[in-house]
């Protein structure tokens, strides 16, 4: 199904959020220019979190899982374990600052956060397409990006 507009800066911003899944988890990275040791990719993970992933989980929270609230039992089973996942990248990120097994951590974090993505892109997001007026959509867009303006990702490591 293709993507509806009022999804595209989401899915903008999980895009970003896939490349710095890829940059957490152990092993090579297809990505240049990119931290490469532990404490490197940690101190990355932290920014990373407070000026990108922490915002975009609230507003999800507070903005996209309650215009789908209540119009079907799957899709708020699915709004339920994705908002457990949040928590669990949460803690995952508290982890950081006191873990013996910093790369373990690190691994976790960036397969977590991989797999909740594309949970909500291949599956909430088809879901909210079926579910949602095409009205309530189109004005989601607009009322993301004012509230969060597109990731921008830090750069130095
Ligand atoms: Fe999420
Ligand atoms: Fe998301």
């Amino acid at each position: 199904m293709k993507r509806h507009p009022g999804l595209v800066p989401l899915s903008h911003d999980h895009r970003q959020m896939l490349f710095v899944a890829q940059m957490l988890k152990r092993g090579p990275t297809r990505y240049p220019d990119v931290p490469t040791t532990a404490t490197a990719k940690a101190a990355y993970a932290r920014r990373f979190a407070a000026a990108a992933l922490l915002p975009h989980m609230a507003l999800e929270e507070t903005l996209l899982f309650p215009l789908a609230s209540g119009l079907a039992a799957e899709t708020d089973t699915l709004m339920k374990n994705l908002i457990e996942e949040h928590r669990q990248l949460e803690a995952l990120l508290a982890e950081l600052e006191t873990t013996a097994e910093l790369e373990t951590t690190l691994d976790q974090l960036g397969v977590l956060l991989e797999q909740h993505v594309r949970s909500e892109e291949r599956q909430l997001f088809q879901q909210l397409q079926g579910l949602l007026p095409d009205a309530t959509l189109a004005a989601l867009g607009p009322r993301w990006r004012e509230a969060l303006p597109p990731l921008c990702l830090p750069t130095e490591a």
